[in-house]
């Protein structure tokens, strides 16, 4: 299979700026695959040198077998592109931005009503741009991004600043892009939209790739840790609880105990051990680690200091 982007090595910087640094990827075929860092880290430079926008440096890049700076209007019939920082003319009416956005293609684009329709947007297609609430108007950018029925899709920080079921409704949309057999590149430094929307991601700081790989390999990988907290008035649970293999730790506050240890099996084995020793508990919680953890362990400091 061969890769749809292929990112080799690019800089770029801005005067004494280094905002992107030897980075490298490829995204495959049929994936969403996220760039994911904090505000700075290099992620929309990285993408609209992708995009044919900016021109790196040095380094390479090819999408669909395209170079984005020399075959640029090739590549823009092919690709659809969401901005961070969009925005449309006030009094433009929703139709008339798909019509548009359509107009601007040598191909013929999809059918922009079937388009509102898909994206929830019909009822509003009579509707001025500025009276759209934001949830709205990222769905329209979406309906934009796809009018030309592209192969790649393009998505910048889609959901900042959107409430969570706004948002949600924006992650239902993003896999329905890639059940329609498309390839989805996408920026997020929102952690959680990353781990529940991406196929693979790529952390990006300071302009330079630090990991790469799918949510869950990159968590089982730096952060092996797990944790059960329980509750149970049994006096010598916690003795048993020490005989768990791979238990590392065990810790007690008034009924509650907090049981650490490694690997994906220690869950099973704390059940296990309940059962076992017939250990009658009131409460049952279990922490398990994701990205922002990954982010933690991997650069010392939180996504979002
Ligand atoms: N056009 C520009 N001119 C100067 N500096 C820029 C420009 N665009 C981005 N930068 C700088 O490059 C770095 C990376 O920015 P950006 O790619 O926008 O990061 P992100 O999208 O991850 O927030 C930042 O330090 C930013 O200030
Ligand atoms: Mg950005």
């Amino acid at each position: 299979m061969r890769p749809v982007i292929q990112v080799s090595a690019i800089r770029k910087t801005y005067g004494s700026t280094v905002a992107v640094d030897e980075v490298s990827f490829e995204v495959n075929d049929g994936e969403i695959f996220g760039l994911i860092g904090p505000n700075g880290a290099g992620k929309t430079t990285t993408m609209e040198c992708i995009e044919g926008l900016r021109t790196p440096d040095r380094g390479a890049i090819s999408v669909l077998g395209l170079d984005p700076f020399n075959d640029v209007y090739k590549l823009q019939e092919r690709i659809g592109v969401q901005l961070q920082q969009a925005q449309l003319q006030k009094r433009i009416k929703v139709w008339e931005a798909v019509d548009l956005w359509a107009s601007l293609y040598q191909k013929n684009s999809i059918d922009g009503e079937r388009l509102l329709e898909q994206l929830g947007l019909i009822e509003k297609r009579n509707a001025w741009f500025m009276t759209l609430s934001g949830g709205q108007k990222q769905r329209l950018f979406i309906a934009l991004a796809l009018i030309n029925n592209p192969e790649v899709v393009f998505l910048d920080e889609l959901t900042t600043g959107l409430d969570p079921q706004a948002r949600r409704a924006i992650w239902d949309l993003v896999r329905g892009i890639r059940e329609r057999g498309k390839t989805v590149f996408l920026t997020t430094h929102l952690m959680e939209e990353a781990e529940r929307l991406c196929d693979r991601v790529a952390i990006i700081e300071h302009g330079r790739i630090i990991d790469i790989d799918k949510p869950q390999n990159l968590v089982n990988r730096h952060c092996p840790e797990r944790t059960v907290i329980l509750a149970t008035d049994d006096r010598r649970a916690g003795d048993s609880f020490r005989t768990i293999p791979r238990v590392e730790a065990v810790s007690r506050s008034d009924s509650q105990f907090t049981i650490r240890g490694r690997g994906d099996d220690l869950v099973t084995e704390v059940i296990h051990c309940l059962s076992e020793n017939r250990i009658r508990v009131t409460d049952f919680r279990t922490i398990l680690p994701n990205l922002e953890d990954v982010f933690l362990k991997l650069t010392g400091h939180s996504i979002r200091d």
